[in-house]
């Protein structure tokens, strides 16, 4: 009895240190990350609803407004972030990681680590949260207004990285107008409110009015719908041939100045 009473206190004590651990790590990160002002993830727990279209037209949304910005891949196995800003071989083997740049936007992806796009990276969870923790523990941000980071599908290990070692600001969730989408941009927010992040808004991609994701995600979740990203063959054309769409049609920046005003992340 005393021997299994004994072994409860040390896996009790076990599972604190560990704890303890976690939100000191959080801690320590976030110090690091002290000169970044707001810190915001892209995220819907389906894939191809256009979370990478809508973090990297915010981000050079934000930068054309003024802001020093940053990008982070959390896609860490199908990293797409580079290809839709047409940067190719920007290896860089300094320590901490050195971003690579695009028009004042810094950014980091594992697609600098791999020297072809198309080999798959096979990589169990423990690694993809390695990988996120040098993003932002060993990354030579240098101070920005805004880090926006790009995240996976699904409920697990980035997603879960991501929120368990920094503080956001919160998430903006993207669905496009499909029931589908919708409920599972509605299972990435419960997860998100259950985990303590702040939900800044619901974007409406791919908007072709045929069907109210949008409206059905922000009611289920209890926030608002910041904006409608109109479906236009422009981001298909733009994105392969890794130009910006914000940075060369006015009306689809208009719509992302849009959403961002009415997410809040700008006041003025
Ligand atoms: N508003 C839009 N109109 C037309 N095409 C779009 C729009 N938004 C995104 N796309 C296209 O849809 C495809 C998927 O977009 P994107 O890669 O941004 O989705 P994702 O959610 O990041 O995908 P994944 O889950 O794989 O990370 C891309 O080819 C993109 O160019
Ligand atoms: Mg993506």
């Amino acid at each position: 009895m005393a021997d299994t009473e004994q072994n409860q206190g040390a896996g009790t004590n076990m599972m604190h240190s560990s704890i303890l651990r976690v939100i000191e790590d959080k801690k320590n990160i976030n110090q690091k990350l002290s000169n970044i002002k707001h810190k915001i993830g892209v995220y819907s727990a389906k894939g191809g609803v256009g979370k990478t279209t809508v973090a990297v037209n915010t981000a050079f949304t934000l930068s054309s407004m003024g802001y020093k910005v940053g990008l982070i891949d959390a896609d860490i196995d199908c990293p797409n972030t580079l290809m839709f800003l047409g940067i190719k071989g920007a290896f860089s083997d300094e320590y901490p990681l050195k971003p690579a740049e695009k028009d004042g936007v810094k950014v980091v992806s594992t697609s600098m680590f791999v020297d072809d796009v198309k080999k798959p990276i096979i990589w169990r969870g423990p690694l993809v949260a390695k990988m996120i923790r040098e993003f932002l523990d060993n990354t030579d941000w240098g101070p920005l207004d805004y880090l926006i980071i790009d995240l996976p599908p699904g409920t697990s290990d980035a997603p879960l990285s991501i929120i368990q070692l920094l503080s956001l600001d919160g998430f903006l969730l993207v669905t496009t107008p499909r029931h589908i989408s919708a409920v599972n941009t509605i299972r990435s927010g419960m997860m998100a409110k259950r985990l303590g992040v702040a939900l800044l808004g619901v974007v409406e991609n791919m908007s072709d009015g045929s069907g109210n994701g949008g409206e059905e995600v922000a009611a289920e979740l209890g926030c608002d719908l910041v904006g409608k990203v109109t479906a236009n063959k422009i981001f298909g054309e733009m994105s392969d041939s890794g130009r910006v769409p914000v940075l060369h049609d006015s009306s689809v920046k208009q719509e992302f100045e849009n959403m961002i005003r009415k997410a809040g992340l700008v006041t003025k």
